[in-house]
């Protein structure tokens, strides 16, 4: 089967490429960097051609409220335009838990928007709901420091590993469309600001975490579980301790 993957050169889309190789499909990256670009629509309607599915795990580069908005709205309306044109059979993106309940963050707005223009896009679909990636932990941290502070709330999370990501995404794409959503999450629940004070620790970052109930997460304030998957959540292998003792998983 063809499966174009946007974004399949970034952290998640370069594991699904490779996990649906392994399975004998037939995965084509697509991004910037061979040539597409899903903001102008370049390289779309080429690579698209014969391709029975589409799996979006690209990134805004910004983060910032209307870039973030701008990208995943303009790249979903185009991709959706190419890949009705195309024939694609199953359109498959990845999305965050929790976006539906989080309108403060500028981030999960845009995505939020990306899911509409999905679900009301006429292509059959699979949205994957994933929680915070291992990998995002760092970028989490930066993102709450002032100075040498970093503030973050008491909630609970259940964040995941990347390859863990990746091969739920992967076994989705060359599934039966759900047109629905499907969340998938970690083995393990902890405390949002144990987590990173455990991370930076692990690090030998000096920075000192403050837990404060009102610190925002990309400019929202979280309510207990927030961040957490329901029960029915596609639950992956990795545990974090795993995850930090292994290289080549640790990316
Ligand atoms: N971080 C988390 O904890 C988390 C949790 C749940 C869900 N997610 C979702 O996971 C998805 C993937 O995240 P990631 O960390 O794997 O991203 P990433 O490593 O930053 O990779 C982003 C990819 O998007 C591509 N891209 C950027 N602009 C593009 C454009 N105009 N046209 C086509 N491709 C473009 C990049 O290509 P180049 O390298 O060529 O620029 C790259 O391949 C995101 O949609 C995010 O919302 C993230």
């Amino acid at each position: 089967m063809k499966v174009v993957v946007i974004g399949g050169t970034g952290l998640i889309g370069s594991r699904v490429v490779a996990k649906l190789r392994d399975e004998g499909h037939d995965a084509v990256p697509a991004s910037p960097d061979t040539g597409v670009n899903t903001l102008t629509g370049q390289g779309l309607e080429d690579v698209l051609q014969g391709a029975s599915v589409v799996v979006d795990v690209s990134n805004s580069p910004s983060f910032e409220e209307m870039a973030v908005m701008n990208f995943f709205t303009t790249s979903t309306r185009n991709l959706l335009r190419y890949a009705a044109t195309a024939g694609v059979r199953h359109y498959v993106a990845l999305s965050v838990v929790g976006t539906e309940r989080i309108p403060d963050s500028p981030y999960l707005r845009a995505k939020n928007a990306q899911e509409s223009l999905i679900k009301s896009g006429g292509i059959p679909y699979s949205i994957v709901h994933a929680t915070q990636f291992f990998e995002f932990m760092k970028r989490i941290a930066d993102e709450a420091t002032d100075g040498t502070t970093v503030r973050l709330p008491p909630v609970l999370i259940q964040p995941m590993a990347a390859d863990d990501v990746a091969t739920a995404v992967a076994k989705i794409a060359v599934s039966t469309p759900l047109n629905g959503i499907v969340e998938v999450a970690g083995p393990q629940q902890f405390r949002f600001d144990e987590l990173i004070r455990q991370d930076l620790r692990e690090r030998h970052d000096s920075r000192t975490v403050v837990t404060d109930p009102h610190a925002r997460y990309f400019g929202a304030e979280l309510a207990e579980r927030s961040l957490v998957p329901g029960k029915d959540a596609r639950l992956g292998e990795i545990r974090l301790e795993d995850w930090s003792h292994r290289p080549a998983l640790a990316k």
